[in-house]
């Protein structure tokens, strides 16, 4: 197992991406324990890309409860269709909300928090968790970060 993420200098946020997430493959690929998976894969796009917080939130007994993180405490659990989470639980779709404020029912579990984006992981064609990822600048996710983080999240849902 590697010791140690590479990153890149001076690199686009694509670029960023395509070196970092064959290293996280790496990481959870033969690995069976889920929350050591998830959490190593917090750690590592915080470490890539400075995340404000980044984490998941995992769909047990009809809500989402908080799963491993990297970043300030947050809520711990999140109703079906509630906030940005649980909406995204509930389209079963990646939510990318550019100012959260402007987002109907956005949970804030840090003030800080000013855009966000949600991706969800499936086990099957079921959302199983999702993960969130919050930033404390507008407007700081785009479709750069859905495709990349939508291919990740593809990556963990094989290992469900
Ligand atoms: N803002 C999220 C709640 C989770 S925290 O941001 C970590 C939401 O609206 O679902």
């Amino acid at each position: 197992m590697a010791e140690n993420l590479f990153i890149p200098d001076a690199a686009t946020k694509a670029e960023k991406y395509q070196a970092v997430i064959p290293q996280i493959e790496a990481l959870i690929t033969g690995e069976p324990d889920l929350y050591a998976n998830l959490a190593n894969t917090s750690a590592a796009l915080r470490e890539a890309f400075g995340f404000f917080w980044v984490g998941f939130y995992l769909v047990k007994n009809e809500q989402l409860v908080l799963g491993p993180f990297q970043g300030p405490i947050a809520c711990t659990r999140i109703n079906f269709g509630k906030g940005v989470c649980g909406t995204a639980w509930k389209e079963a779709k990646t939510q990318l909300v550019p100012d959260v404020d402007a987002f109907p029912g956005h949970i804030a579990c840090s003030s800080a928090s000013r855009s966000e984006i949600v991706v969800p992981v499936f086990k099957g064609n079921k959302v199983a968790m999702v993960l969130d990822v919050d930033s404390d600048q507008l407007a700081d996710f785009d479709e750069t970060d859905q495709n990349y983080l939508e291919e990740l999240m593809g990556i963990l849902g094989k290992t469900l």
